[in-house]
């Protein structure tokens, strides 16, 4: 699938829930919010059928994110199922890891069980290396299940297991090298990600908000210059570096000041209520869900349907001015 702006889509990120056993302050609104309605979600039968249809139109990478993934029953069962579609050859997960480290009667962790049903990539959230802080920017005391969350995907041996620090000046600034020297002994990929104004302005504003140019500054301080490396690149909109002296790569996730950010973008995004949007950072989506519950309709209309969103994927996303999309990331996928 290619868009009008040479785009070639072969990822399909999937929110298979709106819930989460975290409030992280830039990814809900304050003000108390119910879940949706469990009719609203689509079913397990009806997301394998979406990523089936998407893989016989080129999508071979899926990630599942949520709100937390990890908290939709059976997910094991679903990550089984998903590993069986012909044509997706790599399957990762995006979570805040708070889950990961739980065992089962049989005393296997999540993580193992995930590696098991076919997991390559684990993408983990983590601010701040400082549990208080932890508690502030997530709204939950979890920092210990976290690290044993980290601990177990590394027991569990993916192929890759990267850790996410959204940037946030006042908060974490103080931390980056901290951040580094964690991944680096731990041997985990770090992206340092700007803030986005994805669900309420109200978290971005121009006090809190650390550019990663200037989180590139401040290691750079301390660590000397990074070398860039154009080279390494991951199936996403990051760009990497490489620390002086011990050869570590951190990479940074610039949507908002990265001019060239949506260039190499091969992304759709399915909301866990099953509205394919193409992009993040635009107010477009398509209701994918009256198409898979309308009886009359078949998997050649789904693929039309996916088509037609792709002829719709805007050639940039619009962060920039000053974007709200009235929605919860949590809902459309963090
Ligand atoms: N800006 C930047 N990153 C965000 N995430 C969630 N909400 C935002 C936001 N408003 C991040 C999470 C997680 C990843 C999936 O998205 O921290 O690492
Ligand atoms: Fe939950 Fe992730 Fe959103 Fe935090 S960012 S509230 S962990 S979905």
């Amino acid at each position: 699938m290619e868009d009008r702006f040479g785009h070639h889509i072969s990822y399909l990120r999937v929110s298979i829930t709106d819930r989460c056993n975290e409030r992280c302050e830039y990814c809900m609104p304050h003000e108390e919010q119910d879940w949706l309605p469990r009719e609203d979600v689509l079913s397990y039968e009806e997301i394998l059928r979406v990523i089936r249809v998407g893989a016989s139109l080129g999508i071979s990478k899926v990630r599942i994110t949520g709100g937390e993934p990890l908290t939709r029953r059976n997910v094991l069962w679903f990550f089984q199922q998903l590993k069986t579609i012909e044509g997706i050859s790599d399957i990762g997960i995006s979570t805040n890891g708070t889950l990961l480290g739980r065992r089962d009667e049989n005393g296997v962790t999540t993580a193992q069980s995930l590696k098991n049903a076919g997991v390559r990539t684990v993408n983990i959230s983590l601010d701040t290396l400082d549990a208080k802080a932890y508690e502030k920017t997530t709204g939950r005391n979890l920092f210990n299940e976290v690290m044993a969350g980290i601990d177990a995907a590394r027991e569990a041996e993916f192929e890759s297991i990267k850790l996410n620090t959204v940037l946030m000046r006042h908060r974490n600034e103080h931390e980056l090298w901290d951040l580094i020297e964690f991944s680096r002994e731990r041997n985990l990929l770090l992206r340092f990600i700007e803030l986005m104004p994805v669900s309420t302005t109200e978290v971005l504003t121009s006090d809190n908000f650390l550019s990663a140019g200037e989180a590139k500054k401040l290691i750079e301080f301390r660590l000397g210059e990074l070398t860039p490396r154009p080279d390494m690149r991951t199936n996403g909109p990051s760009s990497y570096f490489e620390i002086p002296n011990t050869g570590q790569m951190i990479g940074f996730i610039g949507a908002m000041t990265n001019l060239h950010f949506c260039e190499s973008c091969n992304k759709l995004r399915l909301t866990c209520e099953g509205k394919l949007r193409p992009c993040l950072g635009s107010h477009l989506e398509f209701d994918m869900r009256e198409v898979l519950r309308n009886e009359a309709m078949t998997d050649s209309d789904i693929a039309r349907f996916f088509l037609h969103v792709v002829e719709r994927k805007p050639e940039m996303h619009e962060f920039r001015e000053n974007y709200q999309p009235g929605r919860r990331m949590i809902a459309i996928g963090g």
